[in-house]
């Protein structure tokens, strides 16, 4: 099966792209390299031995893209590209809208002229905006709390839609917890552009000296020892997701949307307290203000894809701290 990967040359798309080839399949990447960079390439050949071919395409350019579609003739596409910066998107909406949305409709629209059916889109539990009940499950109640998570939102729509006109198009919606940790080969992981904004890299930084410490956004939530709770599941288990969600689609149609999680939560002092004991480094930390928009406590209903997709994360907490941090120690820049 070939399938073609936007973003593919991203964080959650080059573990994909590894899991596809370990299935058999062939995966394809656009990518227009706006937050990854080309290198990672060479290293998806060192860990699987297989050169991936590569389109330095944006997902928004229908002409280039439709080129893509007319030379390799996907059987399937997963849709990772996008812009995901929750704080950016506040400043620079207009450009999460366009990016996002234009992705997804010109997506959508090459493989409508290319009669490509399957496709998998990546979202978010961002979607679930201050969510009233854990674990959350899929039909809870949409929302969001700032322009990304919009777009994740009108993008899920836009495919519900799609979906309902054309009944022979099969799409899966994947909604990610916290994806965290790496390949545990150490040779891609999470690399984000300037000072991380998530957790887990934030630890990750502070543990190898490159930053100084960590700010603990706010100890007063009802929570065990008052910080925050997230569902972090280790991206190898995400990434098998994705391979589970390609099989489940042949000889089906319609939409499915899943949740992916590992369907329980950590607080922030235990997230730092695992990470210290699988780095052996002392992560120094501060409490501050409570970050706006973040929620209590936000954990998955996992239920829906052990059921039917028959995946479930696999990886501990511990393995999640072990992998970011051998490949953080590694790439250090
Ligand atoms: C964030 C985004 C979400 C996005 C996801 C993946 C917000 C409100 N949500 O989720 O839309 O899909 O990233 O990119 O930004 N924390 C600290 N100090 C830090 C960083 C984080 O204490 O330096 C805390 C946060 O307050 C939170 C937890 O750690 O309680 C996890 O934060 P983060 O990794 O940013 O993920 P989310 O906020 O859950």
């Amino acid at each position: 099966m070939k399938v073609l990967v936007t973003g593919g040359a991203g964080y959650i798309g080059t573990h994909t792209v590894i899991e596809l080839l370990a299935a058999g399949m062939e995966p394809v990447i656009v990518d227009n390299f706006s937050n990854s960079h080309p290198d990672v390439l060479d290293r998806l050949e060192q860990i699987s031995g297989t050169k991936v071919r590569c389109y330095d395409v944006d997902a928004c350019d229908s002409r280039a893209l439709g080129d893509v579609f007319e030379k390799e003739r996907p059987d399937t596409v997963i849709h990772f590209a996008g812009l995901k910066a929750v704080g950016e998107s506040v400043e620079q909406p207009l450009a999460y809208y366009r990016n996002n949305l234009l992705a997804v409709i010109t997506v959508a629209e090459s493989m409508s002229k290319y009669g490509v059916r399957n496709l998998v889109f990546s979202s978010s539990a961002t979607v679930y905006g201050d969510p009233d009940q854990v674990p959350i499950p899929e039909d809870a109640p949409l929302s969001a709390t700032n322009p990304y998570g919009w777009t994740k939102f009108m993008g899920e729509q836009i495919l519900r839609d799609v979906a309902l006109a054309d009944s022979k198009r099969r799409i899966t919606i994947l909604r990610y917890f916290n994806p965290v940790g790496a390949h545990e080969s150490g040779l891609i992981g999470e690399d984000p552009l300037g000072p991380p904004n998530n957790l887990m890299p934030m630890i990750a930084q502070v543990a190898t000296g490159q930053r100084e410490r960590l700010n603990v956004y706010g100890n007063d939530y009802p929570t065990q020892d008052g910080t925050a709770v997230r569902d972090y599941i280790h991206v190898v288990d995400l990434a098998k997701a994705h391979v589970r969600a390609l099989e489940h689609q042949i000889g089906t149609s319609g939409i499915d949307t899943y949740n992916l999680g590992a369907g329980k939560g950590y607080s922030v002092l235990e997230m730092v307290a695992a990470f210290e004991k699988a780095s052996g480094k002392t992560i120094g930390y501060k409490i501050v203000d409570r970050r706006a928009g973040d929620v209590a406590v936000c954990f998955a209903d996992t239920s829906l894809a052990a059921r039917e997709l028959g995946w479930e994360a696999m990886k501990t907490l511990a393995d999640m701290c072990a992998d970011a941090w051998r490949w953080q120690s590694r790439n250090i820049k």
